[in-house]
């Protein structure tokens, strides 16, 4: 989709680019995110209305420090340095970058210099901003003057009104900085003039359009998890193209209490669309049998999906398109921040099946980041319930019972999982839990329940804070609710005879467990 107005983020490798785009886009204006080597005719190809250059991790005068394309500054486009983005204007127009003897890191108090700026408009003076930075400018550009500083660092924002190129040493994009969000709103919008048209409603609409262009009369196959993703595009393509989506539903056998009949419900009360619903429960217990490495059963789930999935979608004719709830961050081609990144853990999909079945693929959100697709999936009436789920692993239960498994021991997990997951609703904390999941370990402990002793399971619990599952913190907890949760569990399910709660962060533990 082209979109009429684009702020184009150049990432320089700062682990808050996705931030900054994020933030501009809850501002209702479109941004996208391009490695800061991007070829400035492609940069004119998107004609953005503003440019921002991101933080990075590198020293300007480092021998492999990324450079930017000098025609940058002659685009038209207002231009707004961000940390590294700072630094790199200041070498630009021949100002002077030093190493700080040390490091700023941290909250500061922001003195504004100069009121009246565009760039700190309404901006109140003191506000505390999010300083992260080795280097720091020693001599002003040409042309540029001082508009704000803090206490360490005499050059915290700076500004050349007249070429429309802005500067900040600290980082208005992440939530520590308290009136950030104002800073970006004054360079977006006051200064780059945007419009704010990137709504859930408009989206809907350009896109419901766009489907029905590439589509015309082919048919759609969708993998409906009865994830957010899957499940709002499954919604929107029905809108657009109707009868001509089909969609398959496969029960792994691997998902939680009652949820695939759940999600068929759901779609079939609220909405028209066409759902096979494929019991494969048995195919993937017996190919899951015996095996206890995690990646294994990984792999075997990736694979039984393929095969049953393939041979339902086989039973139609005329299928042209395949479906995919793809997000933005899958899709973003950035400079990794510092140090390779590996393959912990292998997320399976549907990865190879569109060019096995001479597919074309059918990506509609793959511009957007989770939170709005779940704009969109309100803005559709899919329930704020169904919507604001916590995320579910594709191979379901199955990471979640470390070791082997069985129907006992799904039996014994979805129980608990069940009993977990109401007493956090019912205390009223579901949504302050990014991710919440009870977790069967393969091991026994000894208990007593009356005057017997008991050799029984144990189940963990895991709650984490996040913004993307990236990183992740553990859930302060209310101690009445953990020890509702426990004495619930231990005294429900049967072959359960205590209960741990999992106080590990990410990094360096994982979210799920295996
Ligand atoms: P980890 O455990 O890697 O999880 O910290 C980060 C997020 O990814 C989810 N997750 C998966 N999702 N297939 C998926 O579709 C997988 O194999 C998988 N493994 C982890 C996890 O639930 C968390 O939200």
């Amino acid at each position: 989709m082209k979109h009429s107005e684009t702020i184009l983020i150049l990432d320089f490798g700062s682990q808050y680019t996705q931030l900054i785009a994020r933030k501009i886009r809850e501002l209702n204006v479109y941004s996208e995110i391009a490695r800061y080597d991007l070829s400035i005719e492609e940069i004119r190809k998107i004609a953005p209305l503003g440019v921002i250059l991101s933080g990075g991790p590198t020293s300007v005068y480092d021998e492999n420090a990324p450079k930017i394309d000098r025609e940058i500054f002659e685009l038209g486009a207002p231009v707004l340095g961000i940390c590294y983005g700072l630094q790199l204007i200041s070498a630009r127009f021949g100002g002077e970058v030093r190493p700080a003897e040390n490091r700023e890191y941290g909250k500061a108090k922001l003195e504004i210099v100069e009121k009246e700026n565009p760039l700190l408009k309404n901006v109140t003076n003191n506000s505390v901003v999010w300083m992260s930075h080795g280097d720091y400018v020693t001599k002003l550009p040409e042309g540029f003057s001082v508009i704000a500083r803090t206490e360490n660092s005499p050059v915290a924002a700076i500004a050349n009104d007249d070429a429309k190129i802005y500067g900040t040493q600290f980082h208005p994009e992440v939530a520590h900085s308290e009136e950030g969000i104002k800073i970006l709103e004054n360079f977006v919008v006051g200064i780059c003039g945007a419009n704010r048209t990137w709504t859930a409603r408009n989206f809907i609409r350009e896109k419901i359009d766009e489907i029905r262009e590439i589509v015309r009369e082919g048919k759609v196959l969708l993998a409906l998890s009865g994830g957010v993703d899957s499940s709002v595009a499954a919604v929107l393509l029905n809108k657009a193209i109707g009868e001509n989506l089909i969609c398959v539903h496969v029960d792994n056998g691997l998902m939680r209490k009652d949820e695939s009949a759940r999600i068929v419900k759901m779609f079939n009360e609220n909405f028209n669309l066409n759902i096979i619903h494929v019991d494969a429960r048995r195919n993937f217990l017996e190919a899951l049998r015996g095996v206890e490495n995690p990646e294994e059963k990984r792999k075997i789930i990736g694979k039984t999906f393929i095969e049953v999935f393939e041979a339902e979608a086989k039973k139609f004719d005329g299928i042209k398109f395949l479906a995919q709830g793809t997000l933005y961050p899958d899709v973003i081609e950035s400079v990794p921040v510092k140090g390779a990144s590996v393959t912990i853990k292998t997320h399976h999909n549907v990865g190879g099946l569109p060019d096995k079945m001479n597919l074309r693929l059918l990506e509609p959100f793959r511009e957007l980041f989770k939170d709005e697709v779940r704009a969109i999936g309100r803005e559709l009436g899919l329930p704020k319930e169904f919507i604001g789920r916590h995320p579910f692993p594709g191979p379901g239960l199955a990471v979640r019972i470390l070791g082997e498994i069985t129907d006992e021991r799904l039996e014994i997990l979805r129980e608990a999982d069940e009993i977990y997951i109401e007493e956090l609703r019912t205390a009223g904390i579901y949504d302050d839990i990014w991710q919440a999941f009870a977790v069967l370990l393969p091991i026994k402990t000894v208990g007593v329940m009356g005057d017997a002793r008991t050799y029984e399971n144990v189940i963990a619990l895991r709650a984490v804070t996040s913004v993307d599952g990236m990183t992740a913190d553990w859930f302060r907890f209310p101690y009445e609710v953990l020890e509702s949760v426990s004495n619930k569990i231990i005294r429900k399910v049967k072959g359960v005879n205590r209960v741990v709660y999992d106080v590990s962060s990410k990094p360096p533990a994982t979210i799920e467990w295996e």
